[in-house]
């Protein structure tokens, strides 16, 4: 060595801790909770939304993660289907609506509404991790994941991910190729240790736009026969609605213009409220 050169002692090197345990990053939100079905076009993310507004309503901080990477709805059905995602240094910024709930979704980081992801697994994984660990969810009183269809691995990512998640909420419709898929959901809800808050049965009649009465289309009850033997709480009926499509359309949730609806949601969420305030 030269002399005059000054002999600088390198740390050692950082000893390797291993992964960090799960979700350490996911921190301060006090509910967590899955809204899941055995199949699709059921109304999960009618029901997500609904559901989030509605805590929203009761003065509740709340989160929504469209956790559906292929088809996530949540934005547009929020009205914030134009907007974009910002990250800084303490992470990605969830998007703010008019409703009083935050919202991610892959939605935000696709160039145009029509651009199809076509991502396997792995990578659907990761997105769906980064909306739990990368977005700041402190402060939250529920976070509502809207999953994708089915009891795939989607479902199974988030369960690995977030050890917390408190409950499932499954969404079924009256017909019984439904209830097939619901029980599809229980099990899975069984096999993951999450419990299961209940069942929600929607479509559940069709409600006349002229008259406002209620006719069974669909058969009806076999979401709560579904829940009752399966040993799990029934939550409540929501009817077929024109308004609810058109609401979804214009990106106002149902709740926030249909007094009916709204006192359908309030009743299932006061259910929820009951088993996950602690
Ligand atoms: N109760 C309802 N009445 C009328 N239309 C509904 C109802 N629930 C959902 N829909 C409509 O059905 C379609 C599928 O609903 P969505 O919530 O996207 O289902 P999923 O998330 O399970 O695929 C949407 O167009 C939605 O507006
Ligand atoms: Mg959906």
């Amino acid at each position: 060595m030269p002399s005059g050169t000054i002999k600088v002692n390198k740390p050692p090197p950082m000893p390797i801790v291993g992964p960090p345990p799960k979700s350490t990053k996911y921190k301060g939100v006090k509910h967590t909770i899955m809204v899941m079905s055995g199949k699709g076009g059921v109304g999960k993310s009618t029901v997500a939304v609904n559901m989030a507004v509605t805590l929203a309503q009761q003065g509740l901080k709340v989160g929504v993660i469209d956790a559906d990477i292929n088809g996530p709805d949540d934005p547009k059905m929020l009205g914030v289907d134009k907007e974009k995602v910002y990250a800084d240094e303490s992470g990605i910024s969830p998007v703010d609506t008019k409703y009083g709930v935050k919202v991610i979704s892959m939605g935000f980081l696709l160039p145009t509404e029509e651009t199809a992801v076509v991502w396997r697994g792995a990578l659907r994984h990761k997105a769906i991790q980064q909306f739990i660990e990368d977005v700041v969810w402190k402060d939250m009183d529920y976070v509502i994941l809207d999953l994708p269809p089915g009891t795939g691995d989607e479902a199974l990512s988030i369960s690995q991910i977030v050890p917390e998640v408190e409950g499932v909420v499954i969404v079924i419709t009256p017909q019984d190729v439904a209830l097939l898929d619901a029980r599809k959901a229980i099990n899975f809800a069984d096999q993951m240790k999450i419990k299961v808050l209940g069942v929600i049965e929607n479509m559940s009649g069709f409600v006349c736009p002229h008259c406002g009465e209620i006719s069974y289309i669909f058969k009806t009850g076999g979401g709560e026969k579904a829940a009752k033997d399966h040993n799990v709480p029934f939550l409540g009926r929501i009817p077929l609605s024109q308004d609810v499509v058109e609401t979804a359309d214009e990106g106002v949730p149902i709740v926030t213009r249909n007094e009916k609806m709204k006192e359908i949601f309030s009743e299932i969420v006061s259910k929820i409220t009951q088993k996950t305030s602690a």
